[in-house]
């Protein structure tokens, strides 16, 4: 991107700059997110860029969505909203789990990786991929179990959550995993993970406990499994009736 073109926004951490300005790019991005709470513009220049390698370059989390996937215990018939569903890498596992009865929801805000997780479910009739923020996401029925697998930013977005969890069926399954961080004995493992996520969220906010406001809806969350050194983490509850907004009409 040459100055002076239309395109003024900031890249996140890819510029098409090259040389100097290229290589010294990582500084804005890591102190970028420091930011007390997720940007959705952040976000959305990053998985511009990320989009296309996604799945390659996260291989290494696939162990943690098959677990988070399992720990859903889903039924036939269940509905599902996968919340962040990024490249959709989790959506036929569900689908064919909910089966033809059943309907999986994925919410993801950015065009790209919404563009992949369609195709990733192409052909699953009980698939739906909602592109939009989970903040503006209008569920057309409740859901019997919410998944949030890295979805960082939206754990730390008030609004977000009150989306999803106002059609959250009472006792509806909730599984969460991700990154937290270690306590202070692990800062170098800390400082590993904080570089090696810098383009894969927009904020450290809540990193120590990222489970922290779901424990709103979900008093009975307890982490149950941890991945990778004990910087993933893997939670899981049931929505509690006094905070539930879902119903229990089921689709439609
Ligand atoms: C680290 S990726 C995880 C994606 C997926 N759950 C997985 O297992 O690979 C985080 C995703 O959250 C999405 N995201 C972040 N904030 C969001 C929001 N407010 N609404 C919808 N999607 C959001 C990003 O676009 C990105 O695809």
């Amino acid at each position: 991107m040459s100055a002076g073109t239309s395109d003024r926004q900031p890249r996140c951490t890819a510029p098409r700059a090259g040389g100097v300005a290229k290589r010294l790019n990582w500084r804005p991005a890591v102190l970028a997110n420091l930011r007390r709470g997720p940007d959705r513009d952040a976000s959305l220049r990053c998985y511009a860029d990320l989009a296309q390698d996604y799945e390659r370059a996260t291989s290494r989390i696939r162990e943690v969505r098959s677990r988070a996937v399992e720990r859903l215990a889903l039924r036939v018939g269940d509905t599902v909203f996968d919340v962040a569903c990024g490249a959709g890498a989790m959506l036929p596992d569900m689908a064919r789990l909910v089966g033809l009865q059943g309907l999986v929801i994925g919410i993801e805000q950015s065009p790209h990786m919404a563009a992949l997780a369609r195709e990733a479910s192409q052909g699953l009739a009980q698939v739906e991929v909602h592109g939009c923020p989970v903040e503006e996401f209008v569920a057309p029925c409740a859901a019997d179990a919410l998944v949030f697998v890295y979805a960082h930013d939206v754990q730390q977005n008030q609004s977000a959550l009150q989306a999803v969890f106002a059609r959250a069926k009472p006792g509806a399954r909730v599984v969460a995993a991700g990154l937290c961080l270690l306590p202070w004995w692990g800062m170098p493992i800390n400082a590993w993970v904080l570089w090696g996520a810098r383009r894969y969220l927009t904020t450290w906010h809540g990193l120590r406990s990222p489970w922290q406001q779901l424990l709103h809806w979900c008093p009975n969350l307890q982490i149950v499994e941890r991945f990778h050194g004990g910087t993933t983490y893997l939670a899981v509850g049931t929505v509690a009736p006094a905070r539930a907004g879902g119903d229990e009409r089921g689709r439609g």
